[in-house]
């Protein structure tokens, strides 16, 4: 039986209690879902900054009556140390998702992704320090590798920060492992590599390329990729990045705690392949937009130009074997869109 089976049978025969900030967000509602299918009491925590209410509607449907009253939602704000302390009461495991995502975002307002981003999270440590959580699990990100030439990415080797973004997920690992030695607090960061998959928002000038892309292709927006198109990512299936944030909170092993992990497939995707694989996908059901060709812009400053992550040290110490490749991951996602837009009267291009 995988790592992961015994976990959620652990999980079943005993349930925890769970926080997860940023809960009505992309990954905190792909969290909650789980969670709340193996019984789990969860607290949600967000002020919908970027999430929206619909994720956590969504999320109710999916789970049975009896899981759902296992979930408390509080709308509150982490750059507020009160908010974070009366969330994280009674609570055994914090799965930290609260951010404001970005590079570009970042670099047109430092400040507010600071505030959330460096000062809410170290309000949410004090407070699960405070509350002696058992474990504080948090999202660290790919982007502390910077200007490090190295492929594959290994976690021990970074370079400097290309934007203040990847400043605040580094300070954030910093953080982490001063409260760890200073405090005791066990902690477990996870350095996400393009996270993609249902409930990702297509929308906004700060969108991730995967869901952006499948909205634009349906409804006939030519899709823009900045630079060449030869940029590549290592995108990982959101069931990736659930499984390896359950089996972060549950590790028995002391080696395993208080160090950063890639989460990522361990496969490289240039944006011209991602682009094809999507559009080729939607061409099944829209045969217009087959063969069409995408837009080429200026690079974007602060943009890493490869990332592959090596993910051995997440395989070897928390038993992490994702489940989706990339192409496995996207059939599941352009079938989840099409179905929004089809529930939602999204118009596909005529
Ligand atoms: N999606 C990715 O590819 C990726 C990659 C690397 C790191 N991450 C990190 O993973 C985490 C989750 O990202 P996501 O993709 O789900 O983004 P998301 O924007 O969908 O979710 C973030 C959630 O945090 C909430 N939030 C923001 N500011 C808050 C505040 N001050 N108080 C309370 N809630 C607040 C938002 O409303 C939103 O629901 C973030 O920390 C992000 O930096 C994501």
């Amino acid at each position: 039986m995988s790592v992961y089976k015994q976990v959620q049978k652990a999980l079943l025969a005993e349930p925890k209690s769970w926080l997860i900030t940023g809960v009505a967000g992309f990954i905190g509602s792909n969290l909650l879902e789980t969670l709340l299918g193996l019984n789990q009491t969860v607290i949600g925590l967000d002020n919908f900054a970027t999430g929206h209410q619909y994720n956590l509607d969504k999320v109710k449907a999916l789970v049975s009556d009896s899981q759902w009253e296992r979930f408390t939602f509080y709308e509150l704000d982490i750059r507020n140390p009160q908010d974070c302390a009366k969330a994280v009461k009674g609570v055994d495991y914090v799965l930290h998702q609260a951010a404001l995502g970005s590079v570009p975002r970042s670099i047109n307002d430092p400040f507010s992704t600071n505030e959330t981003n460096s000062t809410g999270f170290l309000n949410m440590l004090i407070a699960a320090r405070d509350a002696k959580v058992k474990r504080f699990v948090y999202a660290a990100s790919s982007s502390t590798y910077g200007d490090h030439p190295g492929l594959p990415k290994q976690e021990a080797l970074i370079g400097k920060p290309l934007s203040p973004y990847a400043v605040t997920k580094y300070v954030n690992e910093l953080y982490a492992d001063v409260f760890a030695r200073t405090y005791g607090v066990e902690t477990i960061g996870l350095r996400y590599f393009n996270v993609f998959g249902p409930r990702q928002d297509p929308k906004g000038a700060y969108a991730a390329v995967i869901p952006r892309w499948i909205e634009e292709l349906y409804t006939g927006v030519s899709c823009r990729i900045n630079g060449d198109g030869e940029t590549s990512r290592d995108f990982c299936f959101i069931d990736n990045t659930v499984q390896i944030n359950l089996l972060a909170a549950m590790c028995q092993k002391d080696e395993a705690v208080n160090q950063v992990y890639n989460v990522a497939f361990g496969t490289r995707t240039t944006l011209n392949e991602l682009y094809s694989e999507i559009r080729d996908r939607l061409a099944v059901k829209l045969p217009k937009i087959a063969g069409r060709e995408p837009e080429y812009a200026d690079f974007r400053p602060g943009d890493v130009r490869h990332s592959l992550a090596d993910i051995s040290k997440a395989a070897s110490l928390l038993g992490y074997a994702p489940t989706h490749t990339l192409q496995q991951g996207l059939d599941v996602t352009t079938d989840w869109f099409l179905n929004e837009f089809k529930e939602n009267g999204v118009v596909a291009e005529k």
